[in-house]
């Protein structure tokens, strides 16, 4: 059993990746920290609830930071936009009746790690790395405490932000966080990028697979992606029409099985200058530079086992 601690900006693809956490048998999950990311803090926070209430998990819940570390926050809120955002601002589930933890997620973190479990518990990104890169600058011997850290993020012949097309949205929204974070000295960090995850997507059929399977999961899972994917055919359409990927559900797939991305040792860093670059994860593929490989990067998938997998863990009617 794999202990992990899921640092979430609860959108749909955070609310597969828990719900795959809390469903394989294979993962123990720990606690959930949020973040500020494809939704403000207090709607991050309040997704992550109600994933966490709807699938009875007594899991704590710790939020975090609001904001990003320098640059100016670049997330909108919900409610000054008169039309719902198409990815969706707040999960289709009903209300959470529980409350997050009192304590900060950047001071959970830091107790969590420097006490005994934390040497045996994987930390997981799944949203901008604020908290993250906060928890390892007030405390830099995390740098030892963590075991591997699971990133979801940037992209070296994918982008998907707009104004910075070379760039992916988790490392855009808090550039100067993920350049901590890589530059941290982590031993074992291990990025799963938009090459990786766009080699991974969802089908119509693979959500009436999960409707089919009959069970409150699998029509919820239908749900998200189905959101998904008329999200991506609407705004950001993929070389593969009616697809979308799952991008944190594969990253906390591939603890439970490496064998469904190929990854590279590589040095990775972030552009942190404001311009075209903003927020792009550099990843030194050609090994031209003379930095030491800091990242196990992930530049491929299995799609066929990784949606085999998610089907039968999201399609199970208990822990699969
Ligand atoms: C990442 O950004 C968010 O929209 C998703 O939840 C995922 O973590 C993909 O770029
Ligand atoms: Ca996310």
């Amino acid at each position: 059993m794999t202990r992990i601690i899921l640092d979430v900006d609860t959108g749909t693809d955070d609310a597969a990746a828990i719900m795959f956490a809390a469903l394989h048998t294979g993962l123990e999950l720990v606690a959930l920290t949020t973040v500020n990311g494809n939704v403000p803090l207090d709607y991050t926070t309040d997704n992550t609830l109600r994933i966490v209430d709807f699938l009875g998990l007594s899991a704590p819940v710790y939020a975090g930071m609001p904001a990003p570390l320098v640059r100016p926050n670049p997330t909108r809120r919900p409610e000054s936009f008169p039309t719902p955002s198409v990815w969706g601002d707040t999960l289709d589930l009903p209300p959470a009746h529980s409350s997050p933890r009192p304590a900060h997620a950047v001071d959970f973190l830091i107790e969590y790690y420097m006490g005994p479990a934390g040497p045996e518990t994987i930390l997981v990104g799944l949203g901008p790395l604020t908290n993250i890169a906060a928890a390892l600058k007030k405390q830099p011997h995390l740098t030892r405490r963590i075991p591997a850290l699971y990133v979801m993020g940037g992209g070296h012949a994918a982008g998907n932000v707009d104004s910075a097309p070379g760039s992916e949205f988790n490392i855009w929204v808090d550039p100067h966080a993920a350049a901590v974070v890589f530059a941290s000295g982590i031993e074992r960090i291990a990025l799963f990028p938009l090459d990786a995850t766009h080699r991974a997507c969802v089908t119509p059929a693979d959500c009436d697979a999960l409707e089919q399977a009959g069970t409150p999961v699998g029509q919820a899972a239908a749900r998200f992606l189905r959101k998904r994917i008329h999200a991506y055919n609407m705004v950001q359409p993929l070389e593969r029409p009616d697809t979308a990927p799952v991008h944190d559900a594969l990253t906390v797939a591939a603890i439970v099985e490496p064998g469904l991305v190929q990854t590279e040792h590589l040095y990775v860093d972030v552009e942190v200058i404001p311009g075209l670059a903003f927020g792009r994860t550099m990843i030194d593929v050609l090994r031209r530079g003379n930095q030491r490989p800091n990242t196990q990067v992930a530049l491929g998938a299995d799609e066929a086992a990784f949606i085999s997998l998610l089907r039968r863990v999201l399609g199970a009617a208990q822990q699969a």
